[in-house]
């Protein structure tokens, strides 16, 4: 018997342990991995890139570096940021060894045992897994198709008798639940926080894969019209449009969060990978990610259609969901009176595996939802992939109407 800690108790971190499982199942069709696709990643582009490195940049490559990030990656982000809005100018980036470490960090900063987090309910796992890590009390706040739920959010910060520290949301194409924040859901939003001193963390890892132009105006940041001066900790991520193996994410704070956030980066790995900051920089400098975006954005959006339109085919009725402007995840309703445990257990034995629902819900309960990606699916396994899922769901949807007579 060890005496573990209580940071190790966090139950959302067994759920993450299952989905990489699930993800990677070879014989599976796996609907589960919320991560890009292998055959997309830039391979060749990334080799010419490491080729053509002057030596003095290959040796820095393996080097130790300033733990607030490589500088000139630094400068390219905040031209990135800037072109998006942000107030780089009031606030300072620190590059993070993916953003989950800058979710690790901002709760390392301002939570202590027995602290409030808001959250989203659903919610990103890996987020919530860091929350219950620090051994914060999470209150999950519902989402409905436009964000979340204001006036539940309201009752919920009124009725607590501690102020929460941080609330953290997913306004662009959420995981899992696929939507988007409409533009006056963002504002009514920084309404509620404005003069409560919650910090907000808006988590903007997906927005660069909308699917239509015309549609991009929707992931415009809530930090750059911050007209309610709420404090803002905005965090993006390289993973999911350069790949996840890079291990980058980044924070944007105001100078005083940044210096806090930085010490303790200091602690935790000292620097992040200055071999992948320096391939990121050129990709960047080398002005090959938007057009890569551009060829992500497509990709992603024609997944998407194949997938909607074989849900489309084969879904029961009584199965709904909202069709996604953007990044990797379908989140389907089912009856409620289904729980999508029983349909995973159904679905792996016929060799189809998805993320069920209550891995999402803070408090590991609500299962009437399950979350599909589309990102990760082999194109030729999509349509039977669907089809296997929804003969599943007939076959427990009548079972469970037989139980009931
Ligand atoms: C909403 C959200 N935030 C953050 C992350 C973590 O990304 P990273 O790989 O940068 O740590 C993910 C990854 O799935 C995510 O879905």
């Amino acid at each position: 018997m060890y005496a573990f800690s209580n940071a190790v108790n966090s139950m959302h971190s067994e759920d993450i342990k299952l989905l990489m499982k699930q993800s990677s199942g070879k014989s599976m069709i796996s609907f589960a991995g919320g991560m890009p696709n292998n055959d997309l990643f830039p391979v060749v582009e990334i080799d010419e890139i490491y080729n053509a490195l002057p030596n003095d940049l290959k040796k820095l490559c393996f080097q130790y570096g300033p733990t607030s990030g490589f500088p000139p990656l630094v400068k390219s982000l905040e031209k990135i940021l800037l072109k998006k809005g942000l107030p780089v100018d009031k606030n300072k980036i620190l590059i993070t060894t993916g953003s989950l470490q800058a979710i690790s960090i901002i709760t390392q900063e301002f939570v202590n045992q027995g602290d409030i987090i808001l959250t989203e309910n659903p919610s990103f796992v890996g987020a919530l897994s860091v929350f219950e890590t620090y051994q914060a009390e999470i209150h999950g706040i519902p989402i409905d198709k436009d964000g979340i739920d204001i006036d539940a959010l309201k009752q919920k910060i009124a009725s607590l008798d501690k102020k929460p520290k941080l609330l953290y949301v997913t306004p662009n194409y959420h995981n899992p639940a696929g939507i988007i924040y409409s533009p006056k859901r963002k504002i009514e939003l920084l309404e509620v926080l404005s003069g409560t001193g919650i910090i907000l963390i808006e988590d903007d890892a997906y927005s660069d894969l909308y699917f239509k132009e015309e549609e991009k105006y929707l992931t415009k940041s809530m930090k750059c019209c911050n007209d309610f001066d709420v404090e803002i900790i905005y965090t993006g991520s390289f993973s999911k449009i350069l790949g996840p193996g890079f291990r980058l994410g980044y924070m944007l704070a105001s100078p005083e969060i940044f210096e806090k956030a930085e010490t303790i980066k200091q602690a935790l790995d000292a620097c992040t990978s200055n071999f992948m900051q320096i391939l990121a920089n050129e990709f960047i400098n080398k002005n090959k990610l938007q057009p890569y975006l551009e060829f992500l954005r497509k990709e992603y959006a024609e997944r998407k259609d194949l997938l909607q339109k074989s849900l489309e085919k084969y879904m029961p009725k009584e199965v709904t969901w909202n069709e996604p402007k953007g990044g990797f995840y379908i989140w389907l309703k089912l009856p409620n009176h289904i729980k999508s445990t029983d349909i995973f257990k159904e679905s792996v034995k016929n060799g189809v595996v998805f993320v069920t629902g209550r891995t999402f819900d803070p408090v590991s309960k609500k299962d009437d939802r399950l979350r599909l990606s589309f990102a990760n699916v082999p194109l030729e396994d999509m349509d039977k992939g669907v089809k296997i899922l929804a003969e599943v769901m007939k076959e427990v949807f009548e079972n469970r109407s037989k139980l009931k007579l």
